[in-house]
């Protein structure tokens, strides 16, 4: 092979998707277990009868849509096929090779690929004893070459969140040219009130980009959609890095669709909740540790039992994430998937 391809490539790990097992339940990539509601597949299926046209690439009436639905201007608002393709675009719009980015260790697993494909800098902060995002410590981490944060928030994999308070101390002690990107994936299942709503926090701070999506509490994971909230001039050069087109006509349709359905769908969100206190809790009396969490899913911090568990889980046809070493993150599913989860729990040698 003659051709040059980058040599840091060799040692980027791929991403790992959550696997699917057939006849196993999938618990593995906090997608939600219904399937799509009639009226998003007729959304879909009108969309698809003009697939020979390219999608509008500015996605006009779905921006439009969010920003009627979060009051904020549609200058403000910018789409990415899915919201891991945004996080790239965020830190392709600020990083060269010689800047840095901060995150939290363990968090969502794309940001460091993405920041080694981007070719800048990372920095990785451990989460603290309570397996949440170390604040103090992230803002000790910026440097003057620091250009972007990454904020999961509920942190995915560990579920654990950030409060208002020690959110906006954190944001107040953040360089005004360093951009804040507040990871709100799983921003549908907080039920705690002192969980910020990051579009509210960004509204009077130009460095704060606020990441959700389509893929989780609306249900639409196969179809990649995501957005951005940030200030215009962020949003302007995330669409500058925005590879046309990207966001096809059917998810943008069926994103639409989503919102027209949104009582529907984030009614189910508040039975994945009640399913999650359940799961942990039942858990807990088990033994196991498991961190609060605000998100779709639990975290059980086994250590060096991760890995037997994991297997234990797929013998009894369960699919957990497992990270090696580390812990295993298990989605809420439906009430008999999770109880085939628990019973799979149950009888794990302890
Ligand atoms: C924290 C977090 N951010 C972003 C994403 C990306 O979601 P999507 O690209 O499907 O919008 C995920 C998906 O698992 C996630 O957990």
């Amino acid at each position: 092979m003659i051709v040059r391809i980058r040599a840091d490539l060799d040692r980027l790990p791929g991403y790992v998707p959550g696997r699917t097992v057939a006849g196993a339940i999938k618990l593995a990539s906090n997608e939600v277990s219904l399937g799509p509601l009639p009226s998003v597949v007729e959304a879909v299926a009108r969309a698809a009868t003009e697939m020979n046209r390219y999608p509008d690439t500015a996605a006009t009436a779905l921006v439009d849509r969010l920003a009627t639905r979060l009051d904020v201007a549609p200058e403000r608002i910018a789409v990415g096929c899915g919201s891991v393709t945004l996080c790239q675009q965020l830190v392709q719009a600020t990083c060269g090779e010689a800047d840095e980015v901060v995150f939290a260790w363990r968090s969502f697993e794309a940001y460091p690929l993405i920041v080694q494909v981007v070719g800048a800098r990372q920095t990785r902060v451990p989460l603290t004893e309570e397996h949440g995002l170390d604040l103090d410590a992230m803002a000790r981490a910026i440097t003057p070459a620091t250009r972007l944060v990454f904020v999961c928030n509920p942190n995915n994999p560990t579920g654990t969140p950030l409060r208002r308070d020690a959110l906006e101390r954190f944001l107040d002690t953040v360089p005004r040219d360093v951009l804040v990107v507040l990871d709100e994936a799983y921003r549908e299942f907080v039920t705690d009130p002192d969980v910020p709503d990051g579009v509210e926090l960004a509204r009077g701070r130009d460095n704060v980009a606020v990441l959700r999506t389509f893929s989780k509490a609306y249900g639409l994971a196969g179809l990649r959609v995501g957005y951005c909230v940030a200030a215009p001039e962020v949003a302007a050069a995330l669409r500058k890095v925005y590879v046309p087109f990207s966001v096809n006509s059917v998810a943008q349709a069926a994103a639409i669709a989503s919102l027209d359905a949104e009582d529907e769908l984030l009614a189910r969100c508040r039975d994945v909740v009640a399913e999650r206190e359940r799961v942990r809790s039942e858990l807990l009396s088990l033994g196991f540790a498991v961190p609060e969490t605000q998100a779709n899913f639990v975290w059980l911090p086994l250590g060096e039992r991760t890995q037997a568990f994991n297997e234990h889980c797929l013998e009894n046809k369960v699919v957990v994430r497992a990270f090696a070493g580390d812990g295993a993150r298990v989605t809420i599913g439906t009430r008999e998937e999770n109880d085939a989860f628990l019973s799979a729990a149950r009888s794990f040698p302890g």
